[in-house]
């Protein structure tokens, strides 16, 4: 595993697009084999949004041939809800580029069989044969995706019932914890590991404990994030405070 630690937030968001953006630039693709981008939610891919926007506006980056699929999503909120993943992706991401919203893929937590939802994306991720590089975020708990602690580290894309502690964390973006859901859609600790490419971003110092098992821990599947030392090309990339129990 490679990591790479740099010294704030900024840099973390700056150094992931660039890396993004030159892995985009290099690749050539077909109308069967675009170029696959797994995308994150949260507060920290944020910088790396912003980072991709800014050199597609300067004419730098198209995301014309890339097709994305999210990690998550929320179970019993509308999609056009302020917090769901959907409004997140396009508010953030999608409205300020050039990606058709045909390749856009997002898990549906309104469908009415999730079940049939989560089969659905696995088979679509399939049809391209592999994600070419799945970008993610971790947990406090160490949490890869909604791969809530003790989560099979073999799992495919699923329900999942998120711990108290996530609701806890997450619902800084809610008004009170009763509105965060108690479900989500994720994909799999296993799905992620069948992407060429894994590159996790780590920032701030209450995500320490998660860098440390993610990098010093064993393979466990009490921190999901450990699986990354399954995979042959993952990365890291994680801010100063982050590292403090390294
Ligand atoms: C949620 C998401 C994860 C994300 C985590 C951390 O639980 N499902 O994919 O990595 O939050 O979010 P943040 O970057 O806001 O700390």
């Amino acid at each position: 595993m490679r990591l790479i630690p740099l010294l704030d937030k900024n840099q973390v968001g700056r150094w992931s697009a660039l890396y993004i953006a030159e892995k985009i630039k290099s690749y050539k693709p077909t109308a069967e084999r675009p170029f696959v981008l797994g995308c994150p939610t949260g507060g920290t891919p944020l910088a790396t949004y912003q980072h991709l926007i800014e050199l597609h506006k300067q004419g730098e980056l198209s995301f014309e041939h890339v097709v994305t699929f999210n990690m998550d999503e929320y179970v019993g909120i509308p999609s056009d809800h302020p917090e769901s993943y959907y409004s997140f992706m396009h508010n953030n991401f999608f409205s300020q580029i050039d990606i058709p919203a045909e390749n856009i893929n997002l898990l549906d937590g309104n469908a009415e069989d999730l079940e049939a939802e989560c089969a659905r994306y696995e088979a679509k991720i399939k049809q391209y044969g592999k994600i070419n590089l799945f970008m993610g975020g971790v947990g406090v708990d160490g949490h890869i995706a909604f791969n809530e602690p003790a989560s099979s580290l073999a799992s495919r894309t699923r329900v999942k019932t998120l711990t108290e502690d996530t609701r806890m964390v997450n619902s800084r973006f809610f008004d009170s914890l009763e509105q965060v859901p108690k479900l989500a859609l994720t994909v799999g600790v296993g799905t992620l590991l069948d992407s060429e490419e894994i590159l996790i971003l780590v920032t701030g110092h209450n995500k320490a404990q998660a860098l440390e098992a993610a990098v010093e821990g064993s393979v466990n599947h009490l921190w999901t994030i450990s699986a990354l030392q399954l995979h042959p090309k993952a990365m890291i990339v994680c801010d100063q405070p982050s590292t403090m129990e390294l």
